[in-house]
């Protein structure tokens, strides 16, 4: 038997491994490992949530960005990125749109953007709410203060996405600039899950400076924090970052990452990203094959999409890509999955007579569940 299927049994029956196991899995990858990985996630995948794959509409309203991030196309002295930002009306527009195409959750990403102050972004959030009643709003615009965070919930977000990017300290002052700290970072993952945010983290993978160790603290983290989604892509250069001849992540290795994060986490929201697409034309198929369960087609008016470069290349940018719901469902219809007109919230489990129905694909005794007995 292969060397490390022990470890995946005791994954999938634990759903949690020590940083040395994790670093193991990391070290020892090969495709026999990947293709038992896969096909555990995939059925854990369709145990929880059958073949349904959700949607979330992303609308990218400002390519402003205060921060210089190594890694990022529209890092701020990146004087060659072409800025925009939407007005709430532009946002609204989309949304609108969004929701005749089949969307229930709206994604409003954008770079640390001054403009976005509370007192714009509160008021379009009510309006949001109030026209979609039956949305999820997502929030995905950096770092912001506590009171902030618990501003813009009270408006009517409901979730937040803030990648960690990696869980090592020492690696992530690699990535970042000195005004970035991990700590903050990690104080507001901290603080958007106290507040009642469903939160998503993630990371990069293949990103300079990142081994097996690293990789291993990321999962031992995401064990931990339990958050409701995780966003991890391979890390992809932008030609005019200081990473701009770096070499990118791999395709391979976000997949067999997905496949472990699938386990871990059985109801864990896990999107096939588009760096994913953009450095394998079937790399989102690849990803929801490997247990993925979520894409974000691009929502944002085409006339500004190309302004939104975080990397080299990126995909549903062109005039073709106007419609990139109906390319996703015909691409996940390829392979046998169905996009869900849904809010797709996390799965809460019912319980059935004292034990957990997810049983047993839930590691988690009920007192260390990620719904807090929500499923009791
Ligand atoms: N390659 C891949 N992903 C990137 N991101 C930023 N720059 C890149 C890049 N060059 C990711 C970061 C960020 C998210 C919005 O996009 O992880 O959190
Ligand atoms: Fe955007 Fe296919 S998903 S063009």
């Amino acid at each position: 038997m292969p060397e490390l299927f022990p470890l995946i049994e005791k994954l999938e029956r634990q759903r949690s491994l020590t940083e040395a196991e994790y670093q193991s899995l990391m070290e020892g990858r090969t495709e026999a490992a990947a293709a038992e990985l896969r096909a555990r996630a995939v059925r854990v995948r369709k145990a929880v949530y059958g073949n349904t794959v959700f949607t979330r509409g992303l609308v990218e309203i400002s390519s402003w960005c205060k921060n210089d991030c190594l890694y990022c196309g529209i890092r701020r002295s990146n004087q060659k990125a072409q800025r925009y930002r939407l007005s709430p009306e532009d946002i609204l527009a989309c949304c609108r749109e969004g929701w005749a195409l089949g969307f229930r959750t709206f994604v409003l990403q954008g770079g640390e953007d001054p403009w976005f102050t509370d007192e714009r972004l509160c008021p379009l959030l009510r309006q949001i709410k109030a026209e979609f009643p039956d949305c999820a709003v997502t929030l995905s615009l950096g770092e912001r203060s506590r009171e902030s965070y618990q501003r813009l919930y009270d408006a009517g977000a409901d979730r937040y996405l803030l990648r960690h990017e990696t869980a090592d300290q020492a690696h992530y002052e690699y990535l970042h600039p000195a005004s970035l700290s991990w700590a903050h970072r990690m104080d507001c993952l901290r603080a958007l899950k106290e507040i009642g945010y469903q939160v998503g983290c993630g990371f990069m993978v293949g990103s300079p400076g990142q081994t097996a160790r690293e990789l291993a603290k990321d999962l031992k983290f995401i064990e931990e924090f339990r958050p409701a989604m995780c966003g991890i892509g391979p890390f992809i250069p932008h030609k005019d970052t200081p990473f701009g001849d770096k070499a990118a992540g791999s395709v391979e290795l976000s997949c067999y990452l997905l496949s472990i994060l699938r386990l871990i986490q059985p109801n864990l929201l896990l999107p096939a990203t588009t760096a994913l697409g953009t450095l394998d034309p079937l790399g989102r198929e690849k990803g929801i094959q490997a247990g993925a369960n979520v894409v974000m087609p691009n929502l944002s008016p085409v006339s500004v999409r190309k302004k939104y470069m975080l990397y080299d290349n990126k995909i549903c940018t062109g005039e073709e890509s106007a419609q990139c719901r109906g390319c996703l469902s015909a691409r996940m219809a390829g392979i046998g999955y169905e996009l869900a007109v849904d809010r797709g919230d996390p799965k809460k489990f019912e319980s059935q007579g004292g034990v957990c129905g997810a049983a047993p694909y839930c590691a988690a005794s009920l007192s260390s569940c990620h719904f807090e007995g929500a499923c009791d």
